[in-house]
């Protein structure tokens, strides 16, 4: 799939989103390495804390599906901005997908390709509790 198609399957799921407090609505579409397409969507909580990312939602979703390997993420949101993922995304996309590419959108539907390096560099991760 080309990160055009998967730009717009990331403001497809923009529609699912759950954001009744903050109002921002945000989409996912996560690729597996063989081609496998799952979506996300933030889900906020009365007690805010507890809310989901976009990001989060698509990448659990796969990995309890049994996913383990991923070639790129898309977001998209309603802003005129490229959306890039929040910190705790940026680490749980390094955790769990590795160096794969991010793809941002703005609200015209461009995009930025950015690599997990690029947006978490010198990131902490799981070689690092073996030392
Ligand atoms: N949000 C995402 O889902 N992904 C991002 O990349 C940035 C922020 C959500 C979290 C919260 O529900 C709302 O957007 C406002 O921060």
């Amino acid at each position: 799939m080309d990160y055009k198609t998967l730009a717009h399957k990331a403001v497809e799921a923009k529609s699912n989103a759950h954001p009744p407090y903050s109002n921002f609505h945000v989409g996912a579409a996560l690729l597996t390495q063989d081609d496998k397409l799952y979506l996300g969507n933030n889900i906020e909580n009365s007690t805010f804390g507890l809310s989901i990312c976009a990001e989060r939602t698509a990448i659990f979703k796969a990995m309890s599906e049994g996913e383990r390997k991923f070639k790129a993420i898309a977001i998209a949101s309603d802003s005129p901005d490229f959306i890039t993922p929040c910190g705790s995304c940026r680490q749980i996309i390094f955790d769990h997908c590795g160096e794969i590419d991010i793809i941002c959108t703005n609200s015209k539907e461009e995009y930025k390709v950015f690599k997990t390096s690029e947006l978490l560099p010198h990131a902490f991760g799981d070689e690092d509790l073996k030392k």
